[in-house]
């Protein structure tokens, strides 16, 4: 009798991105895991909708999530931001300790896969691997646990755009908005831009910029050029894409300009 955990790769929002082994695991698992952030979650519908199209009649535990503290304290300083993201990942390992007993206790024998399905790629800015540790590390529960890869979305906005993220043989930096003007002052080339608020982009004018929102969705936008010339198109499209959605992610490209000789 095995326990175990698939850490699922779903892509952006289409059902269409899934890998056929991704596939393989929804239809093969007995439960699966989702976690819904609030009512009418868009990205829990979202991961409803690939259910119900790779493995209709999965059963599906819902997770809530816990709240993150956003107040002062979380984005007073860097060490304030990880105590915070450090509490959070506590409370959704307790959350998620609590679904899964729920989700084999309720499985007949007590065993099966239990599938997590994860935003894009689990390597890329997501939790859920951390709060996997997290849940075997209170020792309450043992299971095996295993990822398979989705697409993310820096990978979709370079499809999109048909581009390489980098010119030949040059390195990529992928970062947070958050940590973008760093990136910039320690002389980083192609800065792929993930977890932005806003952009703030004063200074880089003369940059290119690729930058795509809601990447894979019906109410997908994407806008390139440089920055100084596209900023105006870009934030109305961003303003659109949300008020179309109700929601909105966004990912870029920004390319220094060549220093000329
Ligand atoms: C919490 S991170 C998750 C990233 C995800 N694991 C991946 O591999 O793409 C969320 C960020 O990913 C990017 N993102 C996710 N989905 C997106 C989409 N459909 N379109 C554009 N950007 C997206 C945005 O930068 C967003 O702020």
């Amino acid at each position: 009798m095995t326990r175990r955990v698939r850490l699922v790769g779903i892509g952006c929002g289409h059902p269409d991105q899934l890998t056929i082994e991704a596939v393989e695991a929804l239809k093969a698992s007995s439960c699966a895991l989702v976690t819904v952030k609030r009512e009418d979650d868009p990205l829990a519908a979202a991961r409803h909708a690939i259910i119900e199209r790779h493995a209709p009649g999965l059963r599906v535990v819902e997770v809530a999530d816990p709240e993150r503290d956003r107040s002062a304290r979380s984005t007073a300083t860097v060490a304030g931001y990880e105590d915070v993201v450090t509490d959070w990942h506590d409370a959704r390992a307790e959350a998620w300790e609590a679904a899964l007993s729920a989700a084999w206790a309720d499985a007949g024998d007590g065993s099966g896969d239990v599938a997590l399905l994860v935003w894009g790629d689990p390597a890329f800015y997501d939790s859920t691997i951390r709060v996997v540790e997290r849940v075997l590390a209170r020792g309450a529960l043992d299971f095996e646990w295993d990822v398979l890869p989705g697409i993310s979305a820096l990978q979709l906005l370079a499809a999109r755009h048909r581009i390489v993220l980098h010119e030949v043989g040059q390195p990529i930096l992928v970062t947070t908005a958050r940590r973008l003007r760093a990136a910039v002052v320690d002389g980083a080339e192609n800065v792929v831009v993930m977890l932005s608020a806003g952009l703030e982009l004063e200074g880089l004018d003369d940059w290119q910029i690729w930058w795509g929102a809601n990447l894979g969705t019906s109410d997908e936008r994407l806008v390139a050029g440089r920055v100084a010339d596209v900023l105006p198109t870009l934030l109305a499209a961003r303003d659109e894409a949300k008020s179309v959605s109700g929601w909105v992610m966004d990912v870029y490209l920004l390319r220094r300009p060549r220093a000329v000789t």
